[in-house]
């Protein structure tokens, strides 16, 4: 499961060999944890061709300049930009600075959603997503490149997607564009917990991706009710004994998953909800039997649609509600021997875009999906040799994301302050070529 390669490249015999050799080298990601919490750098602030903005970008904890030798992050206001000709303006701003940016910095180019009737500024708005998915296969060491863009001219809606973006929580998000609606975001009590008070319920939390998203919200305050099958039962109980949180043992697949998570929420009430759970049942689809083909869409669609639905129907979703689904980016490029598992993850796509402004309007609630690429897990430890070792280097950063990173991801998206959030497929994949 360890990236041999990667701990290689970091060892004084490994440095000289690749450096002889001519072999690629990742960078090491700069991760959150309590020691480096931060970027450690100034925040460059930047405009190209005139701010759009009717108010001051929202403080998001970096120190702000208008020079620096050494930035931890740029960002880039390119609202105002409005026609092909502006474009130059977007090159003039991060020609000069893009090479200084710190190893593990961060590039955000803010934008303003594409017009349906201006096609001067949807080009130029568009151009940007261009820019941003290509600088990000440039600049590498341990650097990203993404795009956010505004609904509205009040750069507020922005707050929780930059402090994420401008933090080592995003290590391996990069060449991804966030639209955000214009919902007034609300702020959490405690900020440095801003979870506190609050109940989240993870399927699949006995091992890999899952543990590490109990995990992580867990950190940031939430009481966790951690879902895994039966028979994980005692990893199941390990995770959430380590993390003060209830242990459910239930298959999601269950007639009565809905109710049995119901009735074991502290007060009928839910304020996030991941569904993590998946499986794999790969087989050429000439060769799949009818029932490897329905396991894998009952436990990663079915059962995802069918709890959704029964916990949103009942009002078990609280108001300010986050529900994350996890997708796969093979939902987005297809994969030989995945038709099964590819056609549930695009499910999962489908089922977010269109229920997201629906719960919005009617509960409350955020729909969200994260999408991650190759993440080191037993999943992926399971895929053969050269497979495995091509989908770790095929991405930007050259190595595969930890389940750290998707569970960073999963808590921007249930973050109080991210309700102008939803709808969006945010995929945590280091720029994976594959879908690009
Ligand atoms: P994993 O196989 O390590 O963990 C999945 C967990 O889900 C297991 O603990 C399993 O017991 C549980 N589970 C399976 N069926 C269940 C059911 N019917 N009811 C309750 N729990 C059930 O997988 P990993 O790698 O942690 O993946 C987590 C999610 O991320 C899955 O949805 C997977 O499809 C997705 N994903 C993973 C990627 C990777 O590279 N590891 C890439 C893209 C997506």
């Amino acid at each position: 499961m360890a990236d041999r390669y990667l701990h290689f490249t970091g060892t004084a015999p490994g440095r000289f060999l690749t450096r002889r050799l001519g072999l690629p080298r990742p960078a090491p990601l700069h991760r959150w944890s309590p020691e480096r919490p931060a970027l450690e750098g100034p925040l460059l602030v930047l405009t190209a061709a005139g701010s759009g903005l009717d108010g001051p970008l929202p403080g998001i904890g970096l120190k702000t300049v208008t020079a620096a030798d050494r930035p931890a992050g740029v960002l880039l206001d390119a609202t105002g930009v409005a026609g092909a000709a502006d474009l130059a303006s977007v090159h003039a701003a991060l020609h000069p600075v893009v090479r200084t940016v710190a190893d593990s910095g961060r590039v955000v180019v803010l934008g303003a959603r594409p017009c349906a009737d201006d096609h001067h500024q949807a080009a130029a708005q568009e151009a940007l997503a261009g820019l941003v998915r290509s600088l990000g296969k440039e600049i590498g060491r341990g650097r990203t490149v993404n795009l956010v863009r505004l609904a509205a001219p009040s750069p507020t809606a922005a707050e929780s997607t930059l402090r994420f973006l401008f933090s080592p929580k995003s290590a391996y998000v990069s060449g991804q564009v966030v639209e955000l609606t214009d919902t007034v975001p609300r702020q959490p009590a405690d900020p440095a917990r801003p979870l506190t008070g609050r109940t989240a319920l993870v399927t699949g939390a006995a091992r890999g991706i899952g543990a590490s998203v109990a995990e992580v919200l867990a950190r940031d305050g939430a009481h966790v009710i951690c879902v895994d099958v039966p028979r994980a039962q005692a990893d199941l109980v390990r995770t959430a004994d380590r993390l003060g949180a209830t242990a459910l043992p239930l298959d999601i697949t269950a007639d009565d998953a809905a109710y049995r998570i119901a009735s074991t929420l502290p007060d009928s009430h839910l304020d996030v909800l991941v569904h993590n759970a998946g499986i794999t049942r790969d087989r050429r689809l000439a060769n799949m039997p009818a029932d490897r083909w329905s396991q894998v869409v009952d436990v990663n669609l079915s059962s995802v649609l069918d709890t959704t639905d029964a916990l949103l129907k009942t009002g078990a979703v609280r108001r300010g509600g986050r529900i994350v689904a996890t997708a796969s980016i093979a939902g987005i490029a297809g994969n030989t021997g995945q038709t099964n598992y590819a056609a549930s993850k695009a499910g999962i796509i489908g089922l977010v875009r269109s229920l997201a402004p629906r719960a919005a309007a009617a509960h409350g609630v955020t729909v969200n999906a994260v999408a991650p690429g190759f993440i080191e897990t037993m999943m992926t430890a399971a895929v053969p040799l050269l497979i495995r070792e091509a989908g770790r280097r095929m991405n930007s950063h050259g190595q595969g994301g930890l389940p750290v990173d998707v569970a960073e991801a999963t808590a921007y998206l249930a973050h109080p302050s991210s309700g102008p959030v939803n709808g969006q497929v945010l995929r945590v994949c280091g720029q994976s070529l594959l879908g690009a």
